[in-house]
């Protein structure tokens, strides 16, 4: 029989569990496969804690959230370790000959598909899924996770409508999201945001002050402001173009580290975007604002059916590849299929969403303003 290993990195996502006992309970119906779970993501590979994946381990974690396996954001070639920042590849790599794995399975998002190709690069059998509320990665329809964020978010614009409407408030509401608007802009819809701003459209805070400004005449002294938090203004965006640029074109070591140290000040000034938005709307508006971030409460408690759902669609199908011997790959979801994809054509891509997608457009046609 064949020995697999798993590990969950990256952040924490609802379906995980699920995705866990899927490949678990489909792999022991191949004769004598046998699973292992490595406990924190890369890390638990690389110092060998590990936990031998039982039917009795799989029960009963279909609907919890989190990973009993724990997670980590820990990456193989740029781990720390006693202080420093190692490569511990090679460790990796040895640790995985002497479980005797015919195979690893690494769940996770972006980070995690890089992670995964360098330790094919290096010899290793590995197969991926697709998780993250992001919903960002590449070459699948969906990652699971979103779904369950998706309705989290919107139930808490849903609850966030009562209060603005009764103070007569502008509520602005940061939704994660990383670096892409999939969650703001679903929820946002779904729950009827009057704005909704995504780092895919950069925005002006004048054309959001107006929308506001018009909704007030129309009698409605209550605006909700669904802001991805990644979103950018059109000025914030130039110029980290700008300074990406500069650090493109620098020559010499000096205008290197000067255009490092202003790209990381624009960044950093970035992080608290969210807040400097409700102010400035405040100001220009002359209603009271207040900000609520919704923060990791997106991604805790139980998946929601659909995750449950993808993540073993998805996982039972993994468990089918590694008795076929399928490697190199990530399980993508393909309407109602489960596709190998290699893993080159995912690595290091960011799905962002597109400008003519439907959901763009719907918003639109609802009134909704995007800030453009
Ligand atoms: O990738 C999932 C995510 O929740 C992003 O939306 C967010 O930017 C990031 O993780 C937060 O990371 P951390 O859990 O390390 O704070």
């Amino acid at each position: 029989g064949k020995y697999i290993g798993i590990l969950t990195a990256g952040g924490d996502s609802p379906g995980l569990n699920a995705a866990i006992r899927g490949i678990g309970k489909a792999a022991h119906t191949y004769p004598g496969m046998q699973v292992i779970g490595f406990r924190d993501g890369f890390r638990g590979l690389m110092e060998n804690r590990s936990v031998r994946l039982e039917s009795d381990v799989l029960s009963g974690i279909l609907t919890l959230g989190g990973t009993i396996l724990g997670t980590s954001r820990d990456k193989p070639h740029r781990m720390p370790v006693g202080g420093k920042v190692m490569d511990m590849r090679d460790v990796i790599v040895d640790n995985y000959h002497k479980h005797h794995l015919d195979g690893l399975i690494c769940l996770g998002g972006g980070g995690t598909q890089k992670n995964a190709l360098q330790l094919v690069e290096k010899g290793l059998n590995v197969i991926t899924l697709p998780k993250t509320i992001d919903n960002d990665v590449a070459m699948t329809d969906v990652t699971f996770g979103f779904d369950t964020a998706l309705g989290i978010a919107t139930e808490a614009i849903d609850r966030l409508h009562s209060t603005a409407h009764s103070h007569h408030r502008i509520i602005v509401v940061e939704i994660m999201g990383h670096k892409v608007g999939w969650l703001a802009l679903g929820s946002g819809i779904a729950g009827g945001a009057d704005v909704i701003l995504i780092p895919e459209i950069p925005y002006d805070v004048h054309i959001v002050a107006e929308a506001i400004r018009r909704r007030s005449q129309e009698g409605k002294r209550f605006s909700i402001v669904a802001v991805a938090e990644g979103a950018i203004s059109k000025e914030d965006a130039a110029a980290l173009e700008e300074a990406r640029q500069a650090k493109k074109e620098a020559k010499t070591k000096e205008e290197r580290k000067k255009a490092k140290a202003r790209l990381a000040a624009l960044e950093e000034n970035h992080a608290g975007n969210t807040m400097r938005l409700a102010q400035q709307l405040e100001k220009l508006t002359g209603l009271e604002s207040r900000l609520t971030i919704l923060g990791h409460l997106q991604r805790g408690g139980t998946p929601s059916a659909a995750d449950r759902l993808l993540a073993t669609r998805l996982g039972t199908a993994c468990a089918e590849l590694v008795n076929q011997g399928v490697y190199g790959v990530m399980v993508a979801a393909r309407g109602e299929e489960a596709v190998p994809v290699p893993l080159e054509e995912v690595a290091g891509k960011l799905k962002m969403v597109p400008l003519d997608h439907p959901w763009i457009e719907s918003a639109r046609r609802v009134g909704t303003c995007l800030g453009d």
